[in-house]
């Protein structure tokens, strides 16, 4: 299984594309700019490329650019990504002196990116920090991903699997990103006012 994470030079692209590697998938790092995709690339050991040729190849696409440039970049790369399963990690934050609060707008990034592609989308991951990701174990956490097509929904969920410690649950449909966007707010919320790195764990499932 061929992974694309596009946008994958940030902190989290990098800390997930170095857990997938160790996961076992084959994995490739996107960025607008070959070069510092291929430096990142060889620094972690996968393949680097541009955000184009990565999902070119891919059979699942993380779109893990910065949140506000999630949107036009899915509408550059809309021929590349094809009916190739997203996953979109995104969150919208907004950042006002009583905190940090979720996007104001009525539906999930998520939703206006399946509004924008072909390809099915699912949302996940977002309760994992770039931070915990990164270290030399996965985390101990459970992630939620939450999507309307079940065959996208279900590479997501392996993925999601496969790089955590924990549980990986479906939460629903793609509607559910609206609460697993906001729910990043909550838990930066959390980070600054206890000083830590939160993440869930879901208790009463069997
Ligand atoms: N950081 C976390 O702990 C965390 C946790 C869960 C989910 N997420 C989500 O994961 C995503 C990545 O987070 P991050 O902290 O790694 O983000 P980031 O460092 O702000 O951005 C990631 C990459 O986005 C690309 N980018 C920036 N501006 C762009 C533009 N205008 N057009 C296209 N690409 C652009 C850059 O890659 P190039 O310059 O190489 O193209 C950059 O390295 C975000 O959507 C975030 O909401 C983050």
């Amino acid at each position: 299984m061929r992974v694309a994470v596009v946008g994958g030079t940030g902190p989290f692209g990098r800390a997930l594309a170095t857990r997938l590697r160790e996961a076992g998938y084959d994995v490739v790092i996107g960025s607008r700019d070959a070069a510092r995709a291929g430096a990142l690339a060889e620094k972690i050991g996968v393949e680097g490329a541009t955000n184009a040729d990565a999902a070119r190849t891919a059979d699942l696409i993380v779109l893990a650019t910065k949140a506000d440039a999630a949107l036009e970049t899915a509408r550059g790369l809309k021929e590349q990504i094809g009916s190739t399963p997203v996953l979109s990690v995104a969150s919208e934050l907004h950042f006002a002196p009583s905190g940090v609060l979720p996007t104001a707008e009525g539906t999930s990034l998520a939703e206006r990116l399946q509004a924008e592609l072909d390809a099915p989308v699912a949302a996940g991951l977002h309760s994992l920090a770039a931070s915990t990701l990164g270290k030399d174990r996965p985390p101990d956490e459970d992630a939620l991903v939450c999507g309307d097509d079940p065959d996208g929904k279900a590479l997501a969920l392996e993925l999601a699997e496969r790089i955590t410690a924990g549980r990986a649950y479906d939460a629903g449909p793609l509607a559910s990103a609206r609460a697993l966007e906001g729910l990043t707010a909550v838990i930066v919320n959390l980070n600054k006012r206890y000083k830590g790195h939160a993440g869930i764990s879901i208790a009463g499932l069997p």
